[in-house]
């Protein structure tokens, strides 16, 4: 297991942000529902991706990932069974049920097991391909479904916690070939959504209402291979412009997508940094000499992303008053507040809520991560801290971020991964 050693550091210079995980991970489930080659541009090399390689492997897909590309073909034969020693190390595995039923008219995914964020239930995911006509039962763990033919439908698809990013590719990608017209609403409007809905469009698709809370999906025949690049990582930038906020670094981003971020520049903001962008989209974050205090809830985009709270949370520790976050989306995503406290935080957590009462410093420990976000939070406090801080369990972080030390260093940042 790796770890990280970090020192306090100043940042500057650019950084250069990658392909979207959430918005590639479904986007290769979608290529189930095409016998023909698809080559998707701009994938970022995680571990994540590398899952959803073998499990579409599993699944009758022959694959080249180099480069950040990824060509994906079909092999003779097919099969419907994504297993649980896969699925249980990535929960957007189950993202492959949508386009299997729809292809196949049969799937067997592995139900995905608990997470350190919270419940994480499919019970969107399944009421939606019902609705679609699926017959849907679980056996001993796997999610069996199957249907002669899917039914065009209304479906509304809101849950306890408003849209579901998943559920919504599932249904979408489940309802390509329905005779008529599918409506969702209350569908999810993320970009790694409507990047999906446009990849789907590419291969076929007719699709309109995309980015938008309502989805018209009329069915076609057969789906096509295509061509198509990733969009740029919002969370990735949005974690470095994080770690230029904290650290008090003038830092700039090539290769964001401004539009995706704008709850984040506003946030940015209010914490009192100045925010440009230039013609070319590239991004300049200066902070000022001291942190504002914010409150932050999260919400479904175009709101605060959930992905954002630890990374948000450990600028907060340092700043100059109280800090009020509450998490709409995850209401139990509060693994770092241990460990932030750990590093001389003033952090209080009731429920959904979290207290941020800003501290003039925060002092380097050792401390673990635990999740993909809440790792990327721990990096960023060491980097603001005083002396040493040693982040264990840097696994999860690989999940998440290509190369993230290597671009840290790039900038300027004293970090180091050292094997445990
Ligand atoms: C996606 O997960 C992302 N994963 C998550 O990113 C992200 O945190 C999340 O969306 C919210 O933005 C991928 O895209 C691969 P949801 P997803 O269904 O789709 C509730 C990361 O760090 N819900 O939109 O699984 C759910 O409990 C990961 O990159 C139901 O109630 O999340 C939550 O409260 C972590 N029933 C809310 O909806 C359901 O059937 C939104 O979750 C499904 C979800």
């Amino acid at each position: 297991m790796d770890k990280f050693i970090i020192y306090k550091s100043k940042l500057s210079g650019e950084v250069s942000i990658g392909g979207s995980k959430n918005a590639a991970l479904p986007i290769m489930a979608a290529t189930l529902l095409t016998d023909e080659a698809c080559v998707i541009d701009n994938v970022p090399d995680l571990r994540d991706i590398r899952t959803m390689v073998g499990i579409l492997e599993v699944l009758g897909k022959e694959i080249s990932f180099e480069k950040n590309t990824l060509v994906i073909k079909s092999k003779k034969s097919r099969k419907f069974v994504a297993p649980y020693r896969l699925v249980k190390t990535m929960r957007a595995s189950f993202c492959c049920l949508g386009p299997l039923l729809a292809k196949q008219k049969k799937a067997k995914v592995a139900l995905p097991g608990g997470c350190v964020i919270g419940p994480r239930p499919v019970d969107l995911h399944i009421k939606g391909l019902r609705e679609l006509g699926a017959d849907i039962y679980v056996d001993k763990g796997y999610c069996c479904a199957q249907a002669k033919s899917l039914l065009a439908k209304h479906i509304y698809l809101g849950g306890a916690f408003g849209s579901s990013v998943l559920a919504t590719a599932n249904v979408l990608m489940a309802s390509v070939f329905t005779k008529g017209q599918t409506v969702i609403e209350y569908a999810a409007c993320e970009p790694e959504i409507e990047c999906l809905a446009l990849f789907l469009k590419k291969m076929g698709a007719d699709i309109t209402g995309e980015g938008s809370p309502l989805l018209r999906i009329k069915g076609v025949k057969e789906l096509s291979g295509c061509n198509f690049k990733i969009i740029p990582d919002r969370i990735e930038a949005a974690t470095f412009i994080a770690a230029g906020l904290a650290t008090g670094s003038k830092i700039k981003i090539t290769g964001a997508e401004p539009l995706h971020l704008t709850s984040v520049l506003e946030v940015a903001k209010n914490m009192g940094a100045s925010v440009m962008v230039s013609r070319d989209s590239d991004l300049f974050i200066k902070p000022k000499s001291f942190i504002h205090p914010v409150n932050i809830t999260t919400l479904a985009y175009p709101g605060f992303p959930t992905d954002l709270q630890a990374q948000f949370m450990a600028c907060l520790c340092l700043g100059k008053g109280i800090s009020l976050i509450v998490e709409k989306i995850y209401p139990d995503r509060f693994m770092h507040v241990a460990e932030l406290n750990r590093m001389g935080a003033g952090i209080q957590r009731s429920g959904p809520y979290a207290v941020v009462e800003g501290r003039k410093k925060l002092y380097g420990a050792e401390i673990m991560a635990s999740d993909l976000r809440a790792s990327a939070a721990l990096v960023i406090a060491g980097l603001a801290a005083e002396g040493k801080s040693e982040v264990s369990r840097v696994y999860h972080i690989d999940r998440g971020y290509e190369n993230i030390e290597n671009k840290l260093e790039k900038l300027g940042a004293k970090i180091k991964r050292v094997k445990q």
